[in-house]
């Protein structure tokens, strides 16, 4: 199998989309095509070539020829049957790698399946590229977005209100990356040489920037914001509870309160949001980030909204 050279990327222009697009660029190394809803919004940088069209399976089929590999990062908004039309295509068009739109949790963890329906359907896209033959898949599992969801306090840590509430103690510990370290772990991991590059075959491919817990974040977060612990209000919440009333405010379609259910998930314990036995940050040469600095860069753009 050849070195990967031409890679397509579909919602390259999304928020994880963005950087992924970035650093694939930035590498030099690859040809790249994004490929774009007709109806798009998004504007594309200079240097790769943008296809836009309506999502039929002919422009999609159309599209993807001669790809080495394709990068799907549809937003929640894209029709639920969108990724199988493009496998079929992927397939048709015999892409040999696809990386589906994983970019989260850990799908190989039988706890993390049964506690986050939402990660059955991804299951389905990997079985579909098995069954369908003509590609192999690679999913990125990169836990929870570390910059997105401290900024959005969604990890339990609100820096603008100055309070913590803690799963359990608040020492669990979550494998987590940013974005920009996502978009890295692409790079190096299509970069692999070919031979190298099949032992990742049909499996997940786990990158992090770090592995920390809520109170290593918060630890850091005194740093970055000069303040002392008494200047925040700290809460504790069993992270039993906090799942079962995110499943159960889910249920009663309150999508925000469905939070505590994903977020309580990846902080329980031995439920799979900790990876570090998993990790291929070392296989792939991807360096893990600093803490502190990331946690600075995040509380500046916090107090700068
Ligand atoms: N690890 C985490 O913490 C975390 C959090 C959230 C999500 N995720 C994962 O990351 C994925 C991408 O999330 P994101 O926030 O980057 O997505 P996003 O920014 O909302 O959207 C990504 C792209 O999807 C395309 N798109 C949007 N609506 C569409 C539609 N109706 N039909 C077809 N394409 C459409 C757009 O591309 P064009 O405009 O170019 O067509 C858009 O730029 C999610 O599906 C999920 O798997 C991970």
């Amino acid at each position: 199998m050849p070195q990967i050279k031409n890679i397509s990327i579909i919602g390259g222009s999304g928020q994880q989309g963005t950087p992924i697009l970035k650093a694939l660029l930035l590498s030099k190394h690859f040809t790249i095509t994004a490929i774009t809803r007709s109806s798009s919004p998004s504007t594309s940088p200079p240097g790769i070539t943008v296809t836009r069209g309506d999502y039929s399976s002919s422009f999609l089929e159309s599209a993807l020829k001669n790809q080495d590999a394709l990068v799907i990062i549809l937003g929640v908004a894209a029709p639920k049957d969108l990724q199988s039309r493009i496998i079929t295509a992927a397939a048709s068009a015999c892409v040999p790698w696809v990386l589906p739109c994983e970019f989260g949790p850990d799908g190989a963890s039988r706890e993390m399946m049964d506690g986050l329906p939402v990660l059955a359907a991804k299951k389905g896209v990997r079985d579909e590229i098995e069954a369908a033959g003509d590609s192999g898949w690679l999913g990125i599992v990169c836990g929870l977005w570390f910059d997105v969801n401290l900024k959005n306090a969604f990890f339990g840590l609100n820096i603008k209100e100055r309070t913590v509430r803690l799963y359990d103690e608040g020492t669990t510990v979550l494998s987590t990356s940013t974005l920009d370290q996502v978009g890295c772990g692409v790079v190096k991991l299509l970069s692999l040489p070919s031979e190298k590059l099949l032992k990742y075959r049909n499996s997940f491919v786990y990158i992090n920037s770090f592995h920390v817990s809520q109170l290593d974040i918060f630890h850091s977060l005194l740093k970055a914001t000069s303040t002392e612990e008494a200047a925040w209000k700290v809460t504790k919440v069993p992270v039993h509870n906090a799942i079962t009333e995110g499943r159960n405010a889910l249920a009663a379609g309150d999508y925000k309160g469905g939070l505590d259910m994903f977020v309580g998930m990846m902080f329980k314990e031995g439920a799979g949001g900790d990876f570090r036995p998993k990790s291929n940050n070392g296989d792939l040469g991807l360096v893990e980030e600093n803490l502190d600095e990331v946690v600075a860069q995040v509380v500046k753009k916090v107090e700068a909204a």
